[in-house]
């Protein structure tokens, strides 16, 4: 705890607005989404024709919150429900099916909407048996056959006219975190579990293993190009094509995270959107090789992180050291007449620990504690400041960066 003190401002800040979502979800129409303290299941929206800067959907406690790389979530729709379960229709983004409970805790069975979210019709209040609506936890849609859904409850369920009427089928595998139906047919589903990563080929009346392994699988998915991504715990995230599932791995420096949702673009397979078990999204554009956050993902193109590599060598880097190693390397509370030296802003410390909204704050105002971090707001523009931090940010793991900001007390530790 060296660094105590500099933490303190922003994480006073950051409980504020993480209590108003929480405590007034009604009135508030947006919020940090490091204050979302679960999402269950997230949609990609790379409708606005801005490549860089996708959105995303995100199933919420909350009701239906539209995420963006500015680091705040916005409320889509005056839906007041706990949604657990969000899939859009492979290749038309704006169709989206979702499921959940009402305020009253009723079963909300299937909603649907034509409008990217913004407003959502009962689509399917009864079961094929008549029994009560659904409230599923998760759901996926076909890209065979849009008419294929298929969901977890208690156990498998699926729908055979989009959603609207929903049949209990076979079994799932103990402790499933996520159903994909096949890209290739509406007989087989992938089931990522507590024991690996299972396959039927019989809508759930028997399972085998898809993945030689039996660690925890968090997450399936299976793109409509037919490629299967999959997270396994303690390797990383994995991908096969579904016609011979030859595995690869695709990225293993997750470290102790993971990730629990998974979608991509629907115009672009290679553009990929998680989130992490800490609630970070994450983004990939090279298939999922690579990842990093998504929060300030506007800002780091490459021109920008030139621009930032820049006024960091030029202004920065003279307090807080080559690449951000700090002032003192060696004893990071080490202190001059004015207060704290400059800290490391890469890895090593705590520089993770603060949103990106903190960080701007403080390269625009200043700090109050040491005159020498003066205000830079009168030197570089807003686009400067975040293209400083969006290069700050390259000196991260992927860890830190899963738990960036209001997150990171959840991730000490672990
Ligand atoms: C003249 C020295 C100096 C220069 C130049 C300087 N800083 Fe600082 N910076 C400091 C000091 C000292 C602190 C510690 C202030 C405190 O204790 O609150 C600090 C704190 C910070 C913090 C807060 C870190 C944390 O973890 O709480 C950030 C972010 C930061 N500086 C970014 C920058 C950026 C970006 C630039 C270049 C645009 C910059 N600084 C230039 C001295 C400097």
């Amino acid at each position: 705890m060296r660094m105590k003190n500099t933490c303190f401002i922003p994480t006073i800040l950051l409980g504020l607005s993480t209590l108003f979502l929480a405590a007034n979800p009604a009135l508030s129409q947006s919020a940090p989404t490091e204050g979302i303290s679960k999402i269950h299941e997230i949609t990609s929206t790379w409708d606005d024709g801005a490549a860089i800067a996708p959105s995303a959907l995100l199933a919420t406690n909350f009701g239906l919150l539209r995420a963006l790389p500015s680091g705040v979530s916005t409320r889509i729709s005056g839906l007041e429900a706990v949604v657990t379960a969000l899939a859009s229709l492979p290749g038309e983004p704006q169709k989206l099916l979702l499921s959940g409970y009402s305020k009253d805790k009723t079963a909300l069975g299937v909603m649907k909407s034509e409008d990217g979210g913004k407003t959502w019709q009962d689509f399917s209040l009864q079961t094929t048996n008549g029994a009560e609506p659904v409230a599923l936890r998760s759901l996926a849609i076909s890209s065979v056959d849009p008419n294929f859904v298929v969901g977890i409850m208690d156990g498998l369920e699926l729908s055979r006219d989009g959603g609207k009427t929903w049949q209990a089928s076979g079994k799932l595998p103990e402790k499933t975190f996520k159903i994909a139906p096949s890209s290739l047919d509406t007989n087989t589903i992938f089931a990522a579990t507590m024991t690996g990563l299972k396959k039927t080929t019989d809508l759930g009346a028997t399972w085998s293993d898809a993945y030689p392994s039996t660690e925890p699988t968090t997450v399936v998915s299976v793109l409509g190009n037919g490629r299967v991504l999959a997270f396994v715990f303690g390797t990383g995230l994995v991908a096969a094509n579904e016609s011979d599932l030859k595995w690869q791995t695709l990225s293993a420096n997750f470290e102790s995270r993971y990730l629990l949702n998974i979608d991509a673009n629907p115009n672009d397979a290679n553009q990929l959107i998680a989130t992490a078990d800490t609630g970070a999204i994450l983004i990939s554009s090279d298939g999922g090789d690579s990842w990093t956050s998504f929060e300030g993902s506007d800002n780091a193109s490459l021109a920008s992180l030139a621009r930032g590599k820049q006024i960091f060598e030029g202004t920065c880097q003279a307090c807080h050291g080559t690449n951000g190693i700090g002032e003192d390397p060696g004893n990071p509370s080490a202190r001059d007449e004015f207060g704290f030296k400059a800290p490391a802003l890469n890895n090593d410390t705590h520089a993770w620990h603060h949103s990106d909204a903190a960080i701007k704050m403080t390269v625009q105002n200043g700090s109050s504690r040491n005159s020498r971090m003066v205000a830079f707001k009168d030197t570089f523009s807003d686009q400067d400041i975040n293209s400083v931090i969006a290069y700050i940010k390259t000196f991260w793991t992927l860890n830190s960066l899963a738990c960036q900001g209001g997150r990171h007390g959840g991730c000490l530790g672990k």
